[in-house]
């Protein structure tokens, strides 16, 4: 197997060979390409290219639908950033901030569709497969988005209806991405669910993390707004997690819930979780759900040279910044 470096660099080397139509249509395209070449990790078609070769394909004949699959992440990236009212991404304005909310929605619906036709480049005997997972999870992540803005108007949410979204709006494109991947290596459909599997316990280890560095990041590495979970109410695993406690600290939390969106909350509502000790208990919850993204791993006939990758690329998500 490669380094995982060298999955995203071959990823992120057909991103920029995309070619998009650029005489005509310029609305409609240009904010395309500037979502797709702002850089991001490059996570889900690493995953992808990772499984197909561990599986024992040559990661060249993944790399359409790992394009598409990236393709997908940045649609939901443009709706989301209009949802969440987010002036941020990568460091840069988001298509929304830059262009209008009209061209979000509607350069992210051609995205959907361009999505689904890079994924749709695989061999006959698999199309089926893959579409039908593409799209079964792509109903997953809308879900999950729904429930997340849901939470935000409920005054309590409990940690298993977090989760149960998080794993939607998150785990289900990595368990996608790890599964399609699975597909297109000739896996076995057994191994194909665990790395399912496997991609939503790494989805909800890593939107864990994300909440954490919402409030707990340094602005100028991790390229979003700080606080701005806080200043959207988002039912976020600090906002759970602290309000479950109960205690003077979870009655504070939900008064500051209260305050107008802008500096002052977001100041007071940090404090709080640093008094609670939520940094270490996030940690914590990262850690765990990890351990379960291995498990999944160590359930499949991958041999162990070939787990090990999957373990390094846990690792590298759990200590990532940004
Ligand atoms: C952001 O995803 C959306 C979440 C699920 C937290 P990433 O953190 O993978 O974003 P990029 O693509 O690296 O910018
Ligand atoms: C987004 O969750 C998950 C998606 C399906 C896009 P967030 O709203 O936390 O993602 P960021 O923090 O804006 O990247
Ligand atoms: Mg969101
Ligand atoms: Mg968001
Ligand atoms: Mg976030």
């Amino acid at each position: 197997m490669l380094r995982i470096s060298e999955y995203s660099a071959m990823a992120e080397s057909a991103i920029r060979a995309l070619s998009l139509p650029s005489d005509k249509f310029e609305g409609l395209y240009a904010p395309i390409s500037y979502s797709m070449q702002a850089g991001g990790k490059r996570l889900r078609p690493t995953l992808l290219l990772m499984t197909a070769d561990a599986f024992g394909n040559d990661p060249e004949k993944a790399i359409n639908p790992a394009v598409g699959i990236e393709m997908f992440h940045n649609f939901t990236l443009l709706h989301d950033d209009v949802m969440d009212k987010s002036g941020l991404r990568r460091g840069r304005p988001t298509v929304h901030a830059k262009w209008d909310e009209n061209t979000a929605i509607l350069s992210g619906d051609t995205m959907l569709t361009l999505a689904t036709k890079k994924i749709s480049e695989v061999d006959d005997s698999i199309l089926r497969s893959v579409l039908d997972t593409f799209n079964d999870q792509a109903l997953r992540v809308y879900e999950g988005q729904r429930l997340d803005m849901d939470f935000e108007h409920m005054d309590t949410v409990d940690l298993d209806q977090y989760i149960e979204m998080i794993k939607a709006k998150t785990g289900a494109l990595l368990g996608a991405a790890a599964k399609i991947g699975a597909l297109i290596g000739g896996a076995s459909e057994k191994d194909a669910e665990k790395m399912y599997e496997f991609g939503v316990m790494l989805g909800v280890a890593f939107q864990i993390e994300d909440d954490y560095l919402d409030t707990f990041g340094n602005a100028d590495v991790f390229g979003k707004p700080i606080g701005g979970d806080i200043n959207n109410n988002k039912k976020t695993f600090l906002m759970v997690k602290a309000l479950a406690n109960g205690g003077p600290n979870a009655e504070a939390l939900k008064a500051a819930l209260k305050l107008p969106a802008g500096p002052t909350k977001i100041k007071t509502v940090t404090r709080i979780y640093e008094t609670m000790g939520m940094p270490a208990i996030s940690k914590a919850e990262v850690a765990a759900y990890s351990s379960k993204a291995l498990t999944a791993i160590k359930k499949t006939s991958l041999p162990d040279d070939r787990r090990e990758s999957f373990r390094k690329l846990i690792d590298k998500l759990i200590s990532r910044s940004k």
